[in-house]
């Protein structure tokens, strides 16, 4: 008889009051969502999934989306009235950025230009393809001026992947650690998984995002999680109610 691995779905895994803090749900500021419709089509599907808070998170990159606080801020309310309008009133909805480490991220810093998730925490990521090569210099210059860094999704970044050693001297020097959710589901292939859990298990993550783009995404995170994943993923959810 052919057997099938039966997936936990995810409304079962979430904390009650569960705040995401990486998500692209600004319309038309980067590669998330492209209309207010969009967004709140997915904030709504939280919100009856049981988040209680979304801190939404554009790409605020040099070369591609060099997406100013203002513009944040302005698409922001946006989102917020037509939440009014349709009457989704259960879910908090605000604002920080991803910030790629580049150039126009160090250049916001040392003018405190910066929209924090909360506290004086930021999220950072780096490209796919390499680490910046001035990492410890940019990281001086976050610490200096009193931010946290915590990288976004350190499981996808595969120039890692095989020198395992670079976690952990990445946690050493003061970056917090943000997991994907969708990571664990397999969506960006079997060794951001894999390496998504051994970070779990040597207990590395500091918290957790959804990261969530459009629907197709939201589709596939809703689907569920193996047990072994979903088990991990509970107590680790939980870490993200500070930033309520
Ligand atoms: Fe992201």
């Amino acid at each position: 008889m052919f057997l099938t691995k039966k997936e936990i779905p995810f409304e079962e895994i979430i904390p009650k009051g569960y705040v995401d803090i990486h998500s692209h749900l600004l319309p038309g500021i980067d590669d998330g969502v492209k209309t207010v419709y969009q967004s709140a089509y997915i904030i709504e599907q939280f919100q009856k999934l049981g988040f209680k808070k979304i801190i939404t998170t554009p790409h605020v990159m040099q070369e591609v989306w060099p997406n100013s606080s203002n513009t944040i801020k302005s698409k922001v309310s946006d989102v917020q009235d037509a939440l009014k309008i349709l009457g989704l009133s259960d879910i908090i909805f605000s604002a920080s950025a991803e910030y790629m480490m580049d150039d126009l991220f160090e250049k916001r810093i040392a003018e405190k230009d910066i929209i924090t998730l909360h506290k004086n925490y930021i999220l950072v990521e780096m490209s796919t393809f390499s680490a910046p090569m001035n990492l410890n210099e940019i990281l001086f210059e976050v610490k200096v001026s009193g931010y946290t860094p915590i990288l976004a999704h350190p499981e996808r970044y595969s120039f890692y992947h095989n020198d395992f050693k670079k976690y952990e001297e990445l946690k050493e020097s003061g970056f917090l650690f943000q997991l994907n959710l969708l990571s664990l589901s397999g969506f960006y292939g079997e060794k951001a998984q894999q390496i998504g859990m051994k970070l779990i298990t040597e207990g590395y993550i500091d918290f957790t995002g959804t990261d969530v783009h459009n629907y197709h995404q939201l589709k596939v995170l809703k689907a569920g999680f193996l047990p072994k994943y979903a088990q991990k993923l509970n107590p680790l959810m939980e870490m993200n109610m500070q930033f309520l």
